[in-house]
Parts: C-alpha cells; structure tokens; sequence
C-alpha cells in the first residue's frame, strides 16, 4: 500500500470519533471517504446523506439508509475530502466532480469534518490544482469567456457529466489569494450552478495525516 493510502485510511480512522451513534451522517465524495465509508459498518448510524451518486451507491450496498437532505433537517456533521486546504482550512473541491452536492450537504451541516492526506495542504489555493466550476451546459462558452477575462485557463473536462446534467470547466491560473471574494465572484457569472472553491462556509476540524500520525486542526 502506498504512503498516501495508508495516510487516507488513517484519517478516515480518526473521522470515526465524530460520529454518534443513530445520527444522521453527511458523507462526502472520494477516495479518502471510500475509506471511511469501509469503516461504516463498525458504527452504528440512523442513516446517511449522500453527496453523491457514488457515495449513495456504496452506502446502500452496505445496507445504510440513504436520507433525502430535505427531510433530514440540519445534520450535525459532514464528512469529506479535499484537493487542497490551505492554513484557514478553505479548501479546492470537485476533484471528483460531486462540488454542488457536496457543498450543499457541508453548508446544511453543523460540523464539516474534513480529512487528508499531507499532499493536500498549500499556502495557496489554487496554484497547482484547477478550481472546478460546474456549469450549465448551454453557458458552457460563455463562462469560458468569462473566466478567460478573469485570468483562468479553463479546461473542459471531457466526457463528464455531473449528478445534476451540467458539465465542469476547471479552471487554471485563477487568483485565489481572496479565497471568499473569489467563491462570490465566480457564483455571480451567469451559467455557474456552483464553484469548488469552499471558503464561505469553510471546514471547521481538519484531520490531516502524514508519516507521523494525524493531527488535528480547528
Ligand atoms: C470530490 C471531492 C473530493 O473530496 C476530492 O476530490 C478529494 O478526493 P480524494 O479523497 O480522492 O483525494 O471534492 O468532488
């Protein structure tokens, strides 16, 4: 097993302790949450909000009940992964492509709980991971333009369609100095159904493993 595997398990391992037993649990999307969605069946859950059809798909196959968000109410925590955090604990997400789901079950939750491995942390958001930006598909070259004006290089994820029928620009080059400023700017483009940018609302406990263990960060 890689280092970094044995880093995403270990972090999906300390995620364990923020879960209570018959809660209703958020759970994210990606190879980090595969490793904590393996461990589910060692608590004991109420039933789990998906953040994706991918996630949905492994919780049902394990027997957990899926619950729809809108009659879950505010759930207490959510649990995910990240493609970069940086020292305020905002984060790139939507590597996986699942960024509107999910920042909409981590906004409608008490606690995020994110966990990564240490390839993950950055000074700066955005230098070496794209920011995706999902977008309606007809505005496709629209918002293009419109990024392009800002700086970005987008790039059209080919062959890529999200849970909800729109397609993702990640997107290059972007100044992400001002994390929160840039989050509402790029909300504003006509077209943008959502940006994987997560500073508004960023996490509240970082668990981050490395060689020595994981440690964790408020
Ligand atoms: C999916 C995400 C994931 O949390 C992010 O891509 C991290 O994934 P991994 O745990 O596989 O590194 O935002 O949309």
């Amino acid at each position: 097993m890689s280092d970094q595997q044995a880093q995403k398990q270990a972090a999906a391992k300390a995620a364990l302790s923020y879960i209570e037993d018959d809660m209703i649990l958020g759970v994210g999307t990606g190879s980090t949450v595969n490793c904590l969605i393996e461990l589910l069946p060692q608590v004991k859950l109420a039933g789990a909000v998906a953040s994706s059809q991918v996630t949905e798909d492994k919780l049902r196959a394990l027997g957990i009940e899926i619950v729809d968000l809108n009659f879950a109410g505010q759930l207490d925590v959510y649990i995910d992964g990240a493609d970069e955090v940086n020292a305020h604990l905002q984060l790139i997400k939507g590597g996986g492509g699942a960024l509107t789901r999910e920042k909409i079950v981590a906004a409608a939750s008490n606690k995020f709980v994110c966990m990564v491995d240490e390839s993950k942390r950055v000074d700066i958001l955005g230098r070496s991971f794209p920011v995706p930006i999902e977008v309606l598909p007809q505005a496709r070259s629209y918002v293009a333009r419109q990024l392009a004006q800002m700086g970005g290089e987008p790039v059209y994820r080919e062959d890529f369609v999200t849970d909800y029928g729109n397609v993702i620009l990640d997107t290059y080059d972007l100044d992400v100095s001002n994390p929160i400023a840039l989050e509402k700017e790029l909300n504003n483009i006509v077209g943008v159904v959502c940006n994987g940018i997560f500073a508004a609302n960023q996490a509240n406990v970082l668990l981050k493993a490395s060689g020595s263990g994981v440690e964790t960060i408020t």
